[in-house]
């Protein structure tokens, strides 16, 4: 693992799905999972803790979160990392006619590094430029863009399909069913570009017609001959999956609202379990409302709670690759 680590170039920012390959993410997991080996005893915890006390990280979440915003905080914790935070624009000086440009470069005058969810598209990129122009160019990681992209959220995706799947041979050869807003859904752009890594992957988009994938995710999908397909048949879609992955309507967002009415109709329910394989991977990056049925909780297939500690322990491993320490984290026993 040494070698391999050794061989990955540095991670500058984390911005968009896009900018990780295939050998990333196999490394990605493998370093997850050797991590979390230190959860299991006070001494490992202690060392992870001793890694990274010296380096201090903002917060900026100007967009509603629960999970990625406390296990990133987590993750801080974990390592040593102070963790500051502003949850809401109207608490700094933007309130005072700041500019976001201004309020973010404020921040990289104090801290190491920025986590930053915002509901607008694209805001992460153009800070990370512009920061990067400047004397003290602080990594940035995007817990979340508007409609646009949620990166650690489709790693964290990855590394939990990898780990349901991996008595199936992996993720490869496999077909994974989303379902849900796939139109404004930013965890499922950034999971199906995370999905072209992976040979033989099908992707069945099931929604309702007005909700269906944007067109600049269609583009890029056909332009790499990535193996998909959209639908309306949710039952068909659903018993042919190997993966479902469930999400809410994203009515927070501007936008034709109108295939709400329809979306009952892509619930899973159940009544529905009987119709699943097997071993089918039932994940949802939450928060859930009425698409996933609490009573399918206790079914073995369900990943979803699972899915979310995962990304606590994902983010400590981003988190040590941004700072250069992922060699640190090596067990002696691997
Ligand atoms: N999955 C996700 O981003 O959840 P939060 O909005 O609670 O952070």
């Amino acid at each position: 693992m040494d070698a391999f680590a050794s061989e990955q170039p540095p991670v500058r920012h984390i911005l968009s799905s896009s900018q990780f390959d295939r050998a990333f993410l196999d490394y990605l997991y493998t370093l997850t999972t050797t991590i979390r080996r230190f959860d299991k005893s006070r001494e490992g915890l202690n060392y992870l803790r001793s890694l990274l006390p010296h380096k201090r990280a903002m917060l900026y979440f100007t967009q509603p979160s629960t999970r990625t915003f406390l296990s990133f905080q987590s993750a801080c914790h974990i390592l040593g990392i102070t963790a500051s935070e502003i949850r809401d624009a109207s608490t700094s000086s933007e309130r005072k006619g700041e500019s976001v440009e201004d309020s973010l470069r404020t921040f990289s005058s104090y801290v190491d590094l920025i986590i930053m969810r915002s509901p607008i598209a694209r805001l992460c990129e153009r800070i990370a430029t512009m920061l990067d122009e400047t004397p003290r160019p602080v990594p940035i990681i995007n817990a979340g863009s508007g409609p646009d992209e949620h990166p650690t959220q489709a790693l964290l995706d990855i590394y939990t399909l990898a780990r349901s799947l991996r008595e199936m041979g992996g993720i490869e050869g496999k077909t994974i069913c989303m379902v849900g807003d796939l139109k404004r859904g930013r965890t499922v752009r950034s999971l199906a570009r995370l999905l072209t890594n992976y040979d033989g992957v099908k992707i069945l988009f099931a929604s309702p017609p007005s909700f269906r994938i944007a067109d600049d995710l269609r583009q890029d999908l056909s332009a790499s001959r990535f193996d998909f397909e959209e639908t309306t048949d949710f039952a068909g879609a659903i018993a042919a999956a190997d993966a479902i992955y469930m999400t809410r309507i994203q009515d927070e967002y501007e936008g034709d609202n109108a295939g709400a009415q329809d979306y009952h109709r892509y619930h899973l329910r159940a009544e529905h379990l009987p119709m699943l394989k097997a071993d089918c991977a039932i994940l949802h990056p939450l928060p859930r409302r009425d698409e996933l049925d609490p009573r399918i909780d206790q079914d073995p297939r369900a990943k979803y709670w699972r899915q979310e500690r995962n990304g606590m322990w994902v983010r400590v491993a981003l988190l040590t690759i941004l700072f250069g320490i992922d060699d640190r984290v090596q067990l002696p026993d691997l």
